[in-house]
């Protein structure tokens, strides 16, 4: 008990120190390419982005024409480490509205930025209504506050691409939205993202840690993804299974909790199996969902967690490969007509033709 509280108020320090981590511009760019189609005509809504500083609004800035944008908003909460503006005379938050009027606009200028009366909360009112008035939200929202954040942009019926941590999926909140096809997993994952800025103050971890050629001090926590409800043609791509069930049985352990087959990596999902399987949660980057239907998280009939031989394996996901129902129904509709046919062998009809049967079965 004790040692569960300790480990909840260390992953709480952990949540909010990468409140403070700032995504690069390469990071940026290298998901957007994959959305541009979505932004013709759209307002955007950086609501964690001080206007100065952020490499989100530099990248929408530097784009505008190219996508298309509307508008560019971005809004500063109080207190930056990085933020240009806060020269501690003022602690309210701030926005700035870009309509793309300059060429190649990336800064404003501290004239041009207009001050909230509050500190510029992405729950207060005031952001709130730029955020009503956005048609899609792009940006790193503070970590520890991730579930709220979602939820707001699921209230306000926005489009979103955000980056959050890989934890995040396992929380119900957006699970439950990921399971609903109402979010689903952006492109880059885990080392995809290369990268965060950290401020001055953080201890620079990890044998990935450095200082690239602006100055800037980057950690790699290699444990990010972007969670999105934009389209992108990769998540209609059906994932290749190479493995069989039938005849590797062994492979695939039975849940006690649960009539389902445990698969341990993504890679090895079966082809042939049209049950229920668990899988790692790295499944969800490859998720398309015409291909696999998500049925549960994590939980056996008797709600614990799922268990094989009274071990738990890793949080699973259960799911079922639709293709092989599909495929299965097929069969079982035409095992029907035949068996029409035979009972009353005149004609069958096919794709809205009439066919006779030629050979045996005209015989019969
Ligand atoms: C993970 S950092 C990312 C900053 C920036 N979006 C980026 O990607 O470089 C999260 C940012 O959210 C800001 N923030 C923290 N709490 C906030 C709140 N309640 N409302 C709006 N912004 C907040 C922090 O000041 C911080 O700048």
């Amino acid at each position: 008990m004790a040692r569960n509280a300790t480990n909840k108020l260390l992953q709480k320090a952990k949540e909010s120190k990468s409140d403070e981590f700032y995504t690069q511009l390469s990071d940026i760019e290298s998901e957007l390419q994959y959305y541009k189609d979505h932004f013709k005509g759209k307002v955007v809504f950086c609501n964690c982005d001080d206007p100065g500083t952020s490499n989100f609004f530099k990248y929408f800035a530097s784009n505008f024409k190219e996508l298309g944008l509307k508008k560019l908003i971005s809004a500063c909460y109080r207190r930056q480490e990085r933020n240009l503006f806060n020269t501690k005379e003022y602690e309210s938050g701030f926005f700035y509205e870009y309509s793309g009027a300059k060429v190649e606009k990336t800064k404003p200028s501290l004239n041009e930025v207009v001050h909230f009366k509050g500190d510029g909360d992405f729950r207060s009112a005031e952001s709130i209504e730029l955020l009503k008035r956005s048609d899609i939200v792009v940006t790193n929202p503070p970590f520890s506050l991730f579930r709220e954040y979602v939820e707001q942009l699921i209230r306000y019926d926005k489009k979103f691409l955000v980056i959050g941590n890989i934890n995040a999926i396992t929380y119900k909140e957006i699970f439950k939205l990921i399971k609903g096809n109402k979010a689903w997993l952006g492109i880059n994952l885990g080392r995809g993202i290369s990268g965060f800025i950290v401020p001055e103050h953080y201890e620079l971890y990890g044998t990935e840690a450095r200082i690239d050629n602006l100055g800037n001090r980057v950690v790699s926590p290699n444990n990010c993804l972007w969670l999105t409800n934009l389209d992108t043609p990769k998540r209609h791509e059906d994932m290749t299974l190479a493995k069989s069930y039938f005849g590797n049985e062994i492979e695939y352990p039975r849940y006690d909790n649960y009539d389902g087959i445990n698969v341990n990596k993504t890679k090895d999902i079966p082809s042939d199996y049209s049950g229920v399987m668990g899988v790692p949660i790295t499944f969800l980057h490859k998720y398309n969902p015409e291909q696999f239907e998500i049925i549960k998280f994590r939980k056996g009939n008797d709600e614990k967690d799922l268990s094989i031989n009274g071990k738990c394996p890793y949080f699973r996901i259960l799911i079922k490969n639709k293709r092989i129902q599909e495929s299965e129904k097929k069969n079982r509709r035409g095992e029907r007509e035949i068996e029409r046919y035979l009972k009353n062998p005149i004609e069958i009809t096919v794709r809205g033709n009439a066919y006779d049967f030629e050979g045996p079965l005209l015989s019969l």
